[in-house]
């Protein structure tokens, strides 16, 4: 089986390949990515020589690159593209082409090469915000509603994504997932930011009265998932993937952060807060529970630990993403170094 991962030096589709790879040893892996700031070949490095792995250089906006690396193809899985909501308020305009045009690019070579499965990756930002007194849970039914430039355009993606499935009969399956975190995360988003923030001794921004909601799935938990929707979903559906919190606000987060590194909450700083930041997420993936079998390996914490781990013993890592682009990004967002 030839399998086609765009984004795969992300933090996500880097960890899918060395899963797949892990668990399907005999299928062949083509990851297609632009490198940009957050695509890191380091984490591949443990099988650049698996002869079974190949990468790519090239951007999903190249319909000559896409057409090339998708001949043979059996399976794609899409999750390239910009993931940064921050990053999105300050330039709409690269999320627009890489999400929305880049994925209609390749749904189109995939439709000329007759792929078997085409499985889209997005987010629970499409479906908007919810409120923190309500208890409500979006679900595969729950009406797109997208607030930030990166939501809007992961809705755009999805759209046309389905569109292909309706008008020309790809067969699409499409994720919706929540927060990940994990292993490779790079540290623009929250928790590997928080985490490798307190481990140079830095403190952590927080957004505003802190008192916003995610719902925070382990990468590992949520390519098991991918991986079950491959194998017995049924072509066309969408399903929703989530973690096991229930209602943990940012504060929470952080404070939890705090304990397993033995630092006191002085080490928490209130910055001004990201303009239209939605209020609450909380996912119901009962769906993917009940008709595919799947749910979290551990809780919240469990996968916390795990994580605030793999960060102290991989300085070398996250310290080399922290030098040259990332210094200008935060001195940009946060004012200061
Ligand atoms: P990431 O930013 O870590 O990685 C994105 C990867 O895509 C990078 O390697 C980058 O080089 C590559 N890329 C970007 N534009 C490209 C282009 N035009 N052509 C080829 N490659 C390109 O993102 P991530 O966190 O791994 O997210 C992966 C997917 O999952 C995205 O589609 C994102 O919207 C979705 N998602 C992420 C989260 C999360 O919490 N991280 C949650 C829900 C959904
Ligand atoms: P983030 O990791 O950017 O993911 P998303 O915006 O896609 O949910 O942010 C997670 C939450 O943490 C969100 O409510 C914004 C908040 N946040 C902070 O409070 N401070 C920060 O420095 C960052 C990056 C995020």
């Amino acid at each position: 089986m030839k399998i086609l991962v765009t984004g795969g030096a992300g933090f996500i589709g880097s960890n899918f390949i060395l899963y797949w790879l892990k668990n399907h040893p005999g299928d062949l892996i083509v990851n297609l990515d632009k490198l940009t700031y957050a695509g890191n070949l380091e984490n591949l490095k443990s099988i650049k020589d698996n002869k079974n792995y190949s990468f790519v250089h090239g951007d999903i906006c190249d319909k000559s690159v896409v057409d090339r690396v998708m001949e043979g193809t059996d399976i794609v899985v899409h999750f390239a593209a910009e993931s940064h909501v921050d990053r999105s308020i300050i330039n709409p305009s690269d999320f627009v082409k890489a999400n929305v045009l880049g994925t209609q690019v390749l749904l189109d070579s995939a439709l000329k090469n007759k792929v078997k499965k085409f499985h889209h990756i997005s987010t629970d930002e499409v479906y908007g915000s919810l409120k923190l007194e309500d208890k409500s849970t979006f679900n595969e039914r729950t009406s797109y509603n997208p607030r930030s430039p990166y939501a809007a355009s992961k809705a755009g993606s999805d759209h046309l994504v389905r569109a292909y499935y309706t008008t020309y009969g790809l067969p699409i399956t499409i994720s919706n997932c929540s927060n990940n975190f994990g292993p490779y995360q790079f540290p623009e988003k929250f928790i590997p930011l928080a985490i490798t923030n307190l481990l140079e001794n830095k403190k952590v921004p927080v957004y505003g009265d802190g008192l916003y909601v995610r719902d925070w799935l382990y990468v590992e938990d949520h390519c098991r998932a991918i991986d079950l929707i491959l194998e017995k979903g049924n072509e066309g559906e969408t399903y929703c993937i989530g973690g096991l919190t229930e209602d943990i606000n940012n504060l929470e987060v952080i404070k939890k952060i705090l304990k397993i590194l033995g630092k006191g909450e002085d080490m928490i700083e209130f910055v001004k807060d990201r303009p239209g930041h939605d209020r609450r997420y909380a996912l119901d993936w009962s769906k993917i529970k009940n008709e595919l079998g799947w749910e979290p390996l551990y809780g919240f914490e469990e996968w916390l630990r795990k994580t605030i781990d793999w960060y102290k013993q991989n300085q070398d890592w996250w310290k080399n993403v922290k030098r040259g682009e990332y210094k200008n990004y935060y001195k940009k967002q946060y004012g200061t170094e």
